[in-house]
């Protein structure tokens, strides 16, 4: 007869086990490029009763960020708010309101200085005494220059949090700033998950880094998770066998676009944009290509600084590396064809270049 007690394996977490956690954990590591061995101590790590307080702030947002995050399965949000982190306070999120909530955050703040992480979305105005965007009658800029401080790390989650994003677009009436402009003359560190929304799954990969090894993963010279943004979109596309095969869809809806051709004549901003969409699709259904690119929609950089709410949508991009990768991801097949991304490969060997030619509105070619 089998035990009824749970072995520790099995523990639950808010109707996850230990055992799925160690899973995912897996799968973390492996995205982040850390040996899969580290996935018991990841593991280990955010099922401590000591959970890491989170305070949550919000500047100018839309909300998007947080509602992509409760769009996770692995972990549910549940058991991501009530096993992985302790979530002190967020606007969106709180259970109380008013002066009930603010005070709490108060008291979580004096409670965990120097050990609580800081996430943040949304831009912050500083025109006007950043009159522009309050919390409890107190501006959001001055919220956060009093609490980051105290912070053990600061994160921007969000291209408004990192980078302005929509309500830093021309004309950008409120002065609306990234986080780490801000924070910038404290000497403050911001962590930056670029995205419109950012994939859930590279907020949380960086968090579960910094509570299992207690430092922050490795950034780039945008403070960028590495392991989530050292890539160009266009390096990975499932489209990128078409792009080197000089195959365009031309309008939407046309015979390319309908057939999974390469999206570039429409505006994608792939080739000049940092991120893992490629790869990493959303809504925790990656086999079926939900990411925008994959579903048709052209990427507009949403997350790179400078490129998504900066560039015209339809303005064609610039091209870094116009000669195929030595490896293809298999492309779309075109119905009834079988055609496999070696022999677009080949044969896009010798058009690549036509297509930079044909690409370069913008100004020449980098790197
Ligand atoms: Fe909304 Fe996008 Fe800004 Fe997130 S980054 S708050 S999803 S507009
Ligand atoms: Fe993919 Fe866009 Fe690059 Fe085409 S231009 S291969 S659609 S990322
Ligand atoms: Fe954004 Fe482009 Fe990815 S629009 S979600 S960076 S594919």
């Amino acid at each position: 007869m089998k035990s009824k007690v749970a072995s520790s394996n099995d523990k639950q977490l808010g109707g996850v086990t230990r055992r799925d956690f160690v899973k995912f954990c897996t799968g973390v590591a492996a995205s982040m490029g850390l040996p899969l061995t580290v996935a018991p101590k990841m593991a280990e790590a955010i099922t401590s009763p000591q959970r890491p307080p989170v305070i949550w702030l919000s500047g100018q947002e839309c909300t998007g960020c947080v509602e992509s995050l409760l769009r996770t399965n692995h972990p549910t949000i549940d058991s991501l708010i009530f096993d992985l982190i302790s979530l002190e306070y967020s606007e969106t999120l709180n259970a109380g309101a008013g002066h009930q909530a603010e005070h709490h955050r108060a008291l979580s703040i004096e409670a965990n200085k120097g050990k609580f992480i800081l996430v943040v979305d949304g831009a912050i105005p500083v025109k006007d005494g950043g009159v522009y965007c309050q919390i409890a009658g107190k501006p959001v800029l001055d919220i956060l220059n009093e609490t980051a401080p105290l912070a053990a790390a600061v994160i921007a989650i969000g291209s408004c949090a990192a980078w302005g994003g929509v309500p830093a677009a021309d004309p950008n009436p409120t002065g609306a700033t990234p986080v780490h402009e801000i924070l910038k003359d404290k000497g403050i560190p911001v962590v930056n998950i670029p995205g419109c929304p950012p994939n859930p799954y590279n907020f949380l990969s960086t968090v579960i880094h910094f509570v299992t090894f207690n430092k922050l993963p490795a950034l780039d010279d945008k403070m960028r998770p590495k392991f989530a943004y050292a890539r160009r979109i266009h390096e990975n596309c499932e489209r990128r066998p078409h792009f080197d095969a000089g195959r365009f869809a031309e309008e939407f809806g046309d015979e390319g676009h309908r057939k999974g051709y390469c999206l570039y004549k429409l505006g994608c901003k792939g080739p000049e944009t940092f991120n893992n969409c490629s790869t990493l699709h959303f809504g925790d259904v990656s086999s079926t290509g939900c990411w925008p690119v994959g579903s048709g929609a052209p990427c507009f950089g949403c997350s790179e600084a400078g490129v998504g709410f900066n560039s015209p949508l339809f303005s064609k991009a610039r091209v870094s590396f116009p000669t195929p990768p030595l490896q293809f991801t298999e492309a779309v097949p075109e119905k009834g064809s079988g055609a496999k991304s070696f022999a677009y490969g080949v044969a896009g060997a010798a058009v690549g270049a036509t297509a930079v030619a044909l690409a370069n509105t913008r100004g020449k070619e980098e790197d």
